[in-house]
């Protein structure tokens, strides 16, 4: 079986531009964050590290989810942008924190040296620190910056939410089990014979933490600040589900097979590490069934959503066919 991208970010079967789109919220959000950075002195060393992480790029996929989410329910999607925001900030600290040498020892991230290497490591902990506290300050006083946002009973469920799906019961215990997950092949043979299923249940309890529970946040929180009802919210946690463990699953097989250069991070490290992935326990071919069956899972979940759920359908399918 080949690899999954056919035809990553052109027109797809919804006969929808999703590169434009991409594209277009992107510049967006990136406008948004260096408003929010531009508060503060840019000659503070602890400014200039959350700057350098927070504008270095990325796909900036999880806000661009909220915007969609938003747009999907009907509702204004800038309303959305706080929370997108918010989330933007705190998926960047979590991605500097994790490069640090305690924990995946990367020296490169989004094209760029990570920020313990540019900078410190006392630095960058700061920098992942603040960035972190800095989000529920934009998510509590938005109309500092935007001048569209959800009322105040919307923009406290969105804190209890999104503090939920980072924290303790959220990416960082994803973090904390993701540190102790030896790969299968790291295993005890007599351990691996019998265990393969349990494996792969610990393994998609890990991915749903650590990668799962921010990008069904995002959609969460893109509904929540459109209005919408409880209705719409099940079937778009379902499809956010689906698709964060579809996220990690492609993490894992372009961390075998992606290309360093596109990606601006290292390949090969999973292996190197011996991390318990997808590809360790199912296979390559296999992995790529799985993602392909999450992403069905994911699109059939918001069938009973009109065209303006286009970019959410679109966005699936971009999950699983892109090369970074
Ligand atoms: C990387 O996330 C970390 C994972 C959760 C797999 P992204 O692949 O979304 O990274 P950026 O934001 O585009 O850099
Ligand atoms: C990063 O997971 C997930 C979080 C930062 C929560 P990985 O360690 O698997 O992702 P990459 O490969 O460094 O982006
Ligand atoms: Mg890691
Ligand atoms: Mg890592």
């Amino acid at each position: 079986m080949g690899p999954l991208r056919k035809n990553p970010l052109t027109m797809n079967e919804f006969s929808f531009d999703l590169s434009a789109y991409l594209n277009e919220n992107k510049i967006l959000v990136e406008k948004f964050l260096a408003k929010i950075l531009s508060q503060f002195d840019p000659g503070r060393e602890l400014v200039q590290a959350m700057a350098h992480s927070l504008m270095a790029g990325g796909k900036r996929l999880r806000p661009v989810l909220g915007l969609a989410a938003a747009g999907a329910c009907g509702g204004n999607p800038l309303a959305a942008l706080p929370a997108c925001c918010a989330i933007e900030m705190i998926h960047t600290y979590s991605l500097i924190h994790d490069d640090l040498p305690a924990m995946d020892n990367d020296d490169l991230r989004r094209g760029l040296p990570t920020c313990h290497k540019k900078f410190s490591e006392p630095t960058a902990i700061l920098a992942g620190d603040a960035l972190l506290t800095h989000a529920f300050s934009v998510l509590t006083q938005p109309e500092i910056i935007f001048d569209s946002y959800p009322d105040k009973e919307i923009l406290l469920k969105l804190v209890a939410r999104i503090s939920d799906a980072a924290g303790v019961n959220g990416m960082v215990e994803g973090q904390m089990l993701d540190m102790h997950a030896l790969s299968f092949e790291g295993k005890e043979s007599k351990e691996k014979s019998g265990n393969k299923e349990a494996l792969l249940n610990h393994l998609k309890k890990i991915h749903g933490l650590k990668t799962g529970r921010m990008i069904c946040v995002s959609v969460e929180a893109g509904a929540l600040s459109a209005g919408a009802n409880s209705h719409m919210c099940d079937s778009l946690m379902l499809y956010a589900e689906n698709i964060g463990l579809a996220f990690q699953v492609m993490d894992d097989i372009l961390n075998v097979e992606g290309d360093p250069e596109i990606m601006g991070k290292a390949a090969g490290s999973d292996a190197l590490n011996d991390k318990m992935t997808f590809p360790s326990i199912l296979g390559l071919d296999e992995s790529k069934t799985y993602a392909r069956h999450l992403v069905d899972t994911a699109v059939t979940a918001i069938e009973g959503f009109d065209r303006k759920a286009d970019p959410l359908r679109a966005i699936a399918r971009y999950i699983i066919n892109r090369d970074h």
